[in-house]
């Protein structure tokens, strides 16, 4: 039996009808899921109110609900019988009441919360595969929830509080002893992982992605701080020193702490290193040692995402025989850097759909390749149109060609997006063709591809679709990638 004043344990009630020392069977967001004897818990979204939805959860069988409503609104008639509990912020109390219906079982795991705006998937990967030699470890990120054979695909990067945390107690049962998860900043602001105790918290990179939702730089580098706000003394941050936002992290952190970059300042740094377009070496500086590694993953950003790695493994105590080969034996993440074809001329797929992540992810291939590099990308529609030019920018200054096509255009017109796009390029910028199709895109640039050439087929990595503003349809880079090398006669890297 789990009574409503068990879930509400710390929590600020502001007032109150009903018993508290009710039985409550599940909680729940979606008034569509909710089942006899379930507690309610309406959220007040961007686009809807949860309250709304209040008849239907009570048809359904909820026997409770929390709320929030502003200072200056009335409350909502609510049926007599009913419990009800208003509360300040019903997102952060949604995360507490998850976390105490499962059971605290996160208190139990040594969980890693990675956050910043590129790397976080494959820190999180890289984590997984190193932290597993040692400990039963669970991941959470923009792939899904994995765990032992247990998988969820993700819809998003931080999932609802209320999956996590089922999916916790699901992973603990078993055995499970630590947990890495990419933190977005979203989710941050939204306390989806709020009830987590990090004991580590790793900062990768800033900029300005997400600026639909966050309205603001400030705003976003604050949600990213928040992970960082929460750490005590016993725990660690993880911090990126080569990032230009890293010091202002720094100056809140009440908790231990070590740098990791390339700067000579950082705790974690590389004193040796190879970066090819096949693979990286590197003897990398710790405080325990110094520690060789052997990768083949591709670029200076992934050689980056591996310092992060070791920095972690290192706080948590993974011994470096374990890390060495942990990191030997990682494959890159579907779609981040992710090579189909390294023979005469090399085709790489990555994800990288901001003008940071595009020019970071460019200048490390840019130091790996003999003769040209042919970009193919393009912008999403229906978000962040600002950031729109400034990839175009990105990619003009740091590719040798590129070839202008479609993301996933949504609501808006492909022809207007890839023009948002142009408009970043100098005036007299030559070196691009437009092609909105993707499919042909990707094929044009393939087929114009000479020896030692590089073609990266940047924005879209893991997706298999690619979303219009009247359908969804099947597309997946690497797909396109592997049957127009075919036709070229090209033997592709066969589990690419
Ligand atoms: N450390 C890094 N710094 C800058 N760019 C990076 C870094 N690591 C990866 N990238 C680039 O960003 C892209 C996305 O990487 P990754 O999926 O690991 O990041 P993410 O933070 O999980 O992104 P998302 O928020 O979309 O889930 C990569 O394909 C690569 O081009
Ligand atoms: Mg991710």
């Amino acid at each position: 039996m789990i009574y409503l004043d068990d879930l509400l344990k710390g929590v600020d009630i502001v007032s109150k009808s009903g018993s508290l020392h009710d039985n409550v069977s599940g909680i729940q967001i979606d008034s569509r899921k909710i089942q006899p004897g379930n507690c309610f818990i309406a959220i007040r979204g961007y686009k809807e109110n949860g309250l709304n939805y209040l008849g239907d959860a009570i048809a359904n069988g909820a026997t409770s609900i929390v709320f929030e409503s502003k200072p200056d609104e009335t409350l909502p008639d609510i049926p007599i019988n009913l419990t009800w509990v208003l509360v300040k912020n019903a997102r952060f109390v949604l995360s507490k009441m998850a976390a105490a219906f499962h059971g605290h079982v996160s208190d139990s795991m040594y969980a890693v919360g990675i956050t910043g705006t590129n790397g976080k998937t494959t820190i999180m990967s890289l984590l997984h595969a190193i932290y597993s030699t040692e400990l039963e470890t669970a991941k959470i990120g923009t792939l899904g929830m994995f765990y032992d054979g247990f998988q969820e695909k993700a819809t998003l990067t931080t999932p609802e509080a209320t999956d996590i945390f089922q999916f916790l107690r699901y992973a603990y049962q078993k055995g499970c002893k630590s947990l890495v998860m990419e933190v977005s900043s979203v989710g941050l602001s939204l306390y989806r992982a709020h009830a987590i105790h990090f004991s580590q918290g790793i900062f990768t990179t800033f900029s300005g992605d997400h600026l639909d939702f966050h309205k603001t730089m400030e705003d976003y580098l604050k949600a990213k701080m928040k992970l960082f706000e929460r750490l005590g003394q016993e725990d660690w941050a993880v911090i990126n020193i080569d990032d230009p936002s890293a010091n202002k992290i720094l100056e809140l952190l009440n908790c231990k702490y070590l740098t990791y970059g390339f700067s000579e300042d950082a705790d974690v740094r590389p004193i040796r290193y190879k970066i090819k377009l096949n693979g990286i070496q590197a003897t990398i500086k710790t405080p325990k040692g110094d520690i060789t590694i052997k990768s083949s993953l591709v670029g200076r950003v992934n050689l980056s995402n591996i310092l992060a790695a070791v920095t972690s493994s290192v706080i948590k105590g993974i011994s470096f025989e374990n890390i060495t080969a942990a990191i030997k034996e990682f494959q890159p993440v579907k779609g981040r850097l992710d090579p189909v074809y390294q023979e005469d001329f090399t085709v790489i797929v990555d994800y990288a759909h901001t003008d940071n992540a595009l020019e970071s992810m460019l200048k490390s291939l840019r130091e790996v390749v003999s003769k040209r590099l042919i970009l193919v990308f393009g912008a999403g529609g229906s978000r962040d149109k600002s950031k729109r030019p400034r990839m175009g920018k990105a990619a003009a200054e740091n590719a040798d060609f590129l070839v202008l096509t479609s993301d996933n255009p949504r609501q808006e017109d492909p022809i207007d997006i890839m023009r948002d796009v142009a408009s970043g390029f100098d005036a007299g910028f030559k070196q691009f063709i437009q092609e909105p199709d993707r499919q042909k895109a990707i094929q044009k640039a393939i087929n114009m591809a000479e020896k030692d050439d590089l073609v990266v087929i940047a924005g879209k990595g893991h997706e298999d679709y690619q979303i219009f503003m009247d359908k969804t349809i099947h597309f997946d880079d690497y797909e396109v990638a592997r049957e127009t090398l075919k036709r070229l006669k090209k033997d592709t890297k066969p589990n690419a």
